[in-house]
């Protein structure tokens, strides 16, 4: 399931993470990949022990935290601390697709069930740079506000376009979710929506509460924790 969710950061989050990462120093993006990723990858990053990249990423989660259609559309047991890239001057990170397993920190690891880009530039700053998402149905491309965010498969193929002009700016990171399986997500997700708006529109309550009923106990079924 490829879902937009808008608005995550406030626009005082997003001035300061903008003012941040335009003064940042940036590294080569192949720092983080294996090999197959490597051959692909033409993009900067934020270092991975850099400090700036850690205070950022709290400003990330903390957003993260209190959405709840990020958390109704994921799942969330893990994420792994938020990335920030840049794109410029033609850079682009063709097909591929992402490592199944993250070493999160010590000795625990993250299995990728979703996959995470946060837009920190606007649309009109930056030509191409669309990311583009191939699954059973076809190529499906995202470019979205800065401030927006795109959750899709971590299973899926996917690419970046060049960025031909301007720069653009993400931030990006995986979850690994409490329903691994991304069809049963998707049925956890509808239903919960359809639930939601069931309630808001008075519906009647005792049938309300059983289908409420029904979501919780598919998703002890299926969750891990
Ligand atoms: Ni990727």
């Amino acid at each position: 399931m490829l879902l937009h969710i808008p608005e995550v950061l406030t626009r005082d989050e997003l001035a300061r993470i903008r003012r941040a990462l335009d003064a940042a120093d940036w590294t080569d993006g192949r720092e983080t990949v294996g090999v197959q990723g490597a051959q692909v990858k033409r993009n900067e990053q934020l270092p991975d022990a850099s400090p700036l990249k850690a205070e950022l990423g709290k400003i990330v989660l903390a957003a993260l935290e209190r959405n709840p259609l990020f958390f109704a559309a994921a799942l969330p047991l893990k994420i792994l601390p938020p990335r920030f890239n840049r794109y410029a001057g033609g850079g682009e990170y063709g097909f591929h697709v992402d490592g199944a397993v993250m070493r999160l920190g010590g000795r625990e690891q993250l299995r990728s069930d979703v996959s995470c880009t946060l837009f920190l530039a606007e649309p009109d700053e930056y030509d191409g740079g669309e990311l583009i998402v191939s699954d059973t149905y076809g190529e499906h491309e995202a470019k979205l506000p800065a401030g927006d965010l795109i959750v899709y498969p971590s299973s899926s193929l996917h690419r970046v376009a060049p960025v031909t002009r301007g720069a653009r700016l993400a931030s990006f990171f995986w979850v690994q979710s409490m329903v691994r399986d991304d069809a049963r997500r998707r049925m956890l997700f509808e239903m919960d929506t359809a639930i939601e708006t069931l309630r808001r529109d008075g519906a009647d309550a005792q049938a309300v509460l059983q289908l409420t009923g029904v979501y919780h106990n598919l998703l002890r079924q299926w969750s891990e924790v």
